[in-house]
């Protein structure tokens, strides 16, 4: 059937999206897939119900795409759709609700404190403790993303997040190796891939090192002993099951340097599928392909 893969969108992370759906589009027709790019930042809902798509690749990435809002709108146009459902995407896109839920189950996450314009910022550094991170709860790409150094540069961090945000998350700053776990499946069939360290220039895994620059280092499958990798692979499944993710994810892991924790950053439900990303290198090291993955990924599609 005629499928198509949804790309661009109205985010922050436009032109991440446009990267990872022209992969994404390219690998599906090259396997003989009638697929057809569809942009839901440029075109309405009403267009694409009459594009009678049998079925949807989400390739779009933040808010109105990544969130929730367009799983519940495939829903009701009853279009099968890559990826988690309306909840898991929507909880998942709010890195604070994430750590409520991931606290409850006893999943070690770095402590946090929500800020809106009365908190007072120096209490929450002295609670914190320095350097800690400011972040947007509902972007991605590391957009509007901190670190504070001195409490006086906190308020100028806040700002630049509540600019994109409702609400801010400080977070405390965990020293540590930076890792990706990718997840295949969904429920008690979930797994996880290959781990992948990423070591960024100046430990900044900034947007432009992301997915501009090749002075970021990526290790996959990660040098890890088989303990910690399986510790770390079983409490990233745990973490996407705990969502109730679905399909396809990825969850990022911060390994504390001096004892070796885990603590788990946030579960991305439309990973990036640049060039450049992370879901892509774990599945090669399992010996998947890019082609490969997005069939997989489009087969898990429903409803
Ligand atoms: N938010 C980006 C696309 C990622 O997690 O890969
Ligand atoms: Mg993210």
């Amino acid at each position: 059937g005629k499928v198509g893969v949804l790309f661009g969108g109205r985010s922050a992370e436009r032109d991440v999206s446009i990267m990872s759906g022209s992969g994404v589009l390219a690998a599906l027709q090259s396997q003989g897939i009638d697929a057809h790019a569809f942009d839901p930042g440029q075109r309405s809902l009403a267009e694409l119900a009459a594009e009678n798509f049998d079925r949807v690749f989400i390739a779009l990435h933040g808010r109105f795409g990544e969130d929730g809002s367009l799983q519940g709108a495939l829903e009701l146009l009853g279009i099968p759709y890559t990826g988690s459902g309306v909840m898991a995407s929507s909880v998942g896109m709010d890195k604070i609700t994430t750590k409520i839920l991931w606290l409850a189950e006893h999943l070690p996450t770095p402590k946090y404190a929500v800020l809106n314009a009365n908190s007072d910022l120096d209490k929450v550094a002295a609670s914190l403790g320095l350097p800690l991170i400011v972040k947007p709860p509902h972007e991605g790409s590391t957009i509007g993303i901190t670190k504070v150094e001195q409490a006086a540069d906190f308020k100028a961090a806040y700002d630049i997040a509540a600019a994109l945000d409702d609400s801010v998350l400080a977070e405390e700053f965990v020293t540590g190796r930076e890792f990706t776990v990718a997840v295949l499946g969904t429920g008690v069939n979930a797994r996880a891939l290959p781990i992948v360290e990423i070591v960024a220039p100046q430990g900044n895994y900034d947007y432009q090192n992301k997915y501009f620059t090749d002075d970021t280092q990526y290790f996959c499958p990660a040098v890890l002993d088989a303990a910690l990798t399986a510790e770390m692979q079983r409490i990233a499944v745990q973490a996407y099951r705990s969502l109730g993710c679905e399909g396809w994810g990825r969850v990022d892991v911060l390994l504390r340097v001096a004892d070796n924790k885990p603590f788990l950053l946030e579960v991305n439900t439309s990973p990036g599928m640049t060039s450049h990303s992370l879901v892509p290198m774990a599945a090669r090291a399992e010996g998947i392909s890019y082609e490969q993955l997005c069939v997989e990924i489009l087969r898990s599609a429903r409803l």
